[in-house]
């Protein structure tokens, strides 16, 4: 209390000083002091402890606050129309057609799956792999620059030798990076986009032809393309419902990855996106997983490349310790709340994932390689250094 009336008796001293100036700050200061004496020690409390503490807290976890808020400035999208996905290895295609409403063909389409790549060689192995015996051509675009305009060396290109077993049906694409300073990520993530056009064009793709939409981490099962390759009447353009999953298959986040899509090839009128193109969704047709990644330096590269990178809010978010506490914990790597839209699911969502112990129906190609990939698999989060 006595420090207080210091303060208050020195603040009324150095008014009597201005005052003497007779400057316009002398009046505001006089106006001020009226106030301050007007104000109670509770008021000073509020003044001095609290609102510090709450623009403290804002600049730590304002993006948090908004998110927590969301519910309130942001209504979900229009619901998709989900359509039952029929499967059992010892049913007949015929009968699968008929299943969904459509009807079997002759042959089937060609299969054209397009990605553009970053740093994901673990998780594009595995999905090649899984799509294999239903694709006819894989195209691939990398880039020389991140969506967030950092120079990125060409990991594909110095990886190609241990994707051989596509090389028949592969092409490839570089191209050079804009380096645009201070540029929105998605800005330069379009562009690359309108290349991957050009690329499947390059790589012969033709009307009716299946095109596979999605990032890298996004693998629809094999058997889902091989459905949509032999039945007619299937929408022109399908999204595909995937489980989520986070740091590798012992995180299971929900069944709401919808992102990826199919289309029947239209010249002219198909454009490679990555946002919704249509109402219709397929259920359970594949599976997501993020920040998959053997190395944690690759979990680093990531977070500074991809076009969230904003969520870096800190430097220490990319210390490799906190990082790899953070996987094995189930937690978030930006320290975010659920990005829901509902304040029921973002409470449901709070706190690490629980770990999920099935490795039932995975990727057979990772079943099938379990000890070079077991960092994807349950029980084992600890990762590579460097
Ligand atoms: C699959 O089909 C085969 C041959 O028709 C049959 O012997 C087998 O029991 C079936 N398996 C299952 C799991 O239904
Ligand atoms: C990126 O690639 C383009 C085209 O190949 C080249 O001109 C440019 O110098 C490269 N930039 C960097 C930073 O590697
Ligand atoms: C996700 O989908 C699978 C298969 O349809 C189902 O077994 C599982 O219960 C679903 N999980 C959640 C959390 O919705």
């Amino acid at each position: 209390m006595s420090t207080m009336s210091e303060g208050y008796y020195n603040s009324k001293k150095s008014g009597d000083i201005y005052g003497q100036q007779g400057t316009r700050a002398a009046l505001s200061m006089s106006r001020l002091r009226c106030i301050l004496r007007g104000l109670n020690f509770k008021t000073y409390m509020f003044l001095f402890l609290v609102v510090p503490m709450g623009i403290f807290s804002l600049y730590f976890h304002g993006l948090k606050i908004s998110y927590f808020l969301r519910p309130l400035w942001e209504s979900p999208p229009k619901p998709f129309h989900e359509i039952p996905h029929y499967y059992h290895e010892n049913v007949s295609m015929e009968t699968l057609c008929r299943l969904h409403g459509w009807r079997i063909r002759e042959s089937p389409r060609r299969v054209f799956d397009a990605v553009l790549f970053s740093n994901e060689v673990d998780i594009l192995t595995i999905r090649w792999k899984e799509m294999y015996p239903y694709v006819t051509h894989y195209v691939i675009l990398e880039s020389n620059s991140t969506f967030t305009g950092l120079p990125k060396p060409s990991i594909f290109a110095s990886n190609r030798d241990n994707f051989r077993f596509v090389e028949s049906r592969l092409t490839y694409g570089m191209i050079g990076g804009r380096f645009k300073k201070g540029e929105n990520p998605f800005v330069e993530e379009a562009y690359q986009r309108v290349a991957l056009d050009r690329l499947l064009k390059i790589a012969g793709i033709e009307d009716d032809d299946l095109l596979i939409m999605s990032d890298v981490d996004e693998i629809p099962c094999a058997h889902t393309i091989n459905l949509l390759r032999w039945c007619n009447g299937i929408p022109p353009v399908l999204h595909l419902q995937m489980r989520n999953y986070l740091y590798s298959f012992e995180f299971f986040l929900d069944n709401q990855s919808w992102r990826a899509s199919i289309h029947r090839y239209q010249t002219g009128k198909t454009r490679y996106a990555h946002y919704r193109q249509a109402d219709v969704l397929l259920a359970d047709a594949g599976w997501h997983c993020s920040f998959c990644f053997r190395r944690i330096s690759e979990f680093v590269f990531k977070m500074k490349a991809y076009s969230h990178n904003d969520r870096v809010r800190f430097a220490h978010y990319l210390n490799c310790n906190r990082i790899q506490d953070v996987i094995c914990k189930g937690d978030d790597l930006f320290d975010m709340l659920p990005e829901e839209y509902t304040f029921k699911d973002i409470i449901g969502k709070l706190g690490p994932i629980p770990h999920s112990y099935s490795a039932v129906h995975l990727p057979s190609y990772l079943l099938n390689n379990a000890e070079k990939y077991k960092f994807l698999l349950p029980g084992n989060c600890r990762r590579e250094s460097g």
